[in-house]
């Protein structure tokens, strides 16, 4: 304590003070971009190196904006700037899903200082199993679709008052709310082998939401039918196990317990669902 006392009265403030300003900034975050300037454009994929200047705190979409602003690679060339998608900047939307360091997660949530705590190069790509818009931003459509084909909300005509809805356990809540978070980021198929070119598979986020709206009182209304459309080519038969989807998603959804749990519902409804029609 007395040391550290010692050393600040020490302190030469006034000589600090009278230091000329020097405004290069003290660390560069160092960016490598995949590129591509349109869906239909291939010769157009190449690598571009960026040096940003480092802000504490800063995100990737961060580190990206600051390519926005002056894009000019390292070699000094000026170039269009990157694009990509961002919305919530909070890890909610779920449209900022991108390769970093090869491992797909959510630009608004990756620290620099996490991923590049030494100043390492940061190379950032586009996912992989969806179209290909440009540079960073992907389209999504697919994950949307496969909603639709499990019927992922519940039906409410609206022609009469429905009243209170009935009533859940607090039990059912709590196993409901963690399957509630996803926020079709993509990334959980990004990450599965089974998704693929050759093949048809729908995905664990698409299952995992049938867990959730069967689970609902009213939801299980059409219970079956979500069922039966995991029943199809595609369905939750082409899972292969693998447990890469669990590992990635960024809401820590438990993607493998919910595909264990409907694959139970679907052999169920294989096995004795002539008995319920
Ligand atoms: S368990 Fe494996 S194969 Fe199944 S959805 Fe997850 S990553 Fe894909
Ligand atoms: S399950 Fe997780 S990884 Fe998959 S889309 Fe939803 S939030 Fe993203
Ligand atoms: S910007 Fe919305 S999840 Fe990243």
């Amino acid at each position: 304590m007395a040391d550290t006392e010692t050393n600040e009265a020490e302190a030469p403030k006034k000589k600090k003070a009278a230091e000329p300003v020097d405004e290069t900034p003290s660390r560069l975050v160092h960016l490598k971009i995949r590129r591509q300037d349109a869906a239909d454009k291939p010769d157009s994929k190449r690598w571009e190196e960026f040096k940003v200047p480092y802000l504490p705190n800063m995100n990737v979409i961060s580190a990206l904006q600051q390519v926005q602003k002056y894009p000019k690679t390292t070699d000094g060339k000026a170039v269009a700037p990157v694009v990509w998608e961002a919305v919530c900047l909070e890890e909610v939307c779920g449209a900022c899903s991108m390769v970093i360091n090869g491992r797909v997660r959510q630009a608004c949530s990756t620290l620099v200082d996490t991923i590049a705590p030494n100043g390492e190069t940061i190379t950032i790509e586009p996912m992989t199993k969806f179209p290909l818009v440009r540079d960073l931003i992907v389209d999504r459509t697919r994950m949307f679709e496969n909603l639709k084909k499990v019927k992922a909300w519940i039906d409410l005509d609206g022609t009469h008052e429905l009243g209170a809805g009935p009533r859940e356990s607090q039990e059912q809540q709590e196993e409901r709310y963690p399957l509630s978070r996803c926020m079709t980021c993509g990334c959980c198929l990004e990450a599965c082998p089974q998704v693929n070119d050759s093949s048809k598979f729908i995905g664990p986020a698409a299952i995992n939401q049938v867990r959730l709206f069967n689970l609902h009182p009213s939801g299980a209304m059409h219970k079956n039918q979500r069922l039966d459309a995991l029943m199809t080519d595609g369905g939750i038969a082409d899972c292969g196990k693998a447990q890469n989807c669990v590992e990635v998603c960024p809401k820590e959804i438990p993607l493998v317990d919910s595909i264990s749990v409907v694959a139970r519902e679907t052999t169920k409804r294989l096995l004795f669902g002539w008995l319920l029609k």
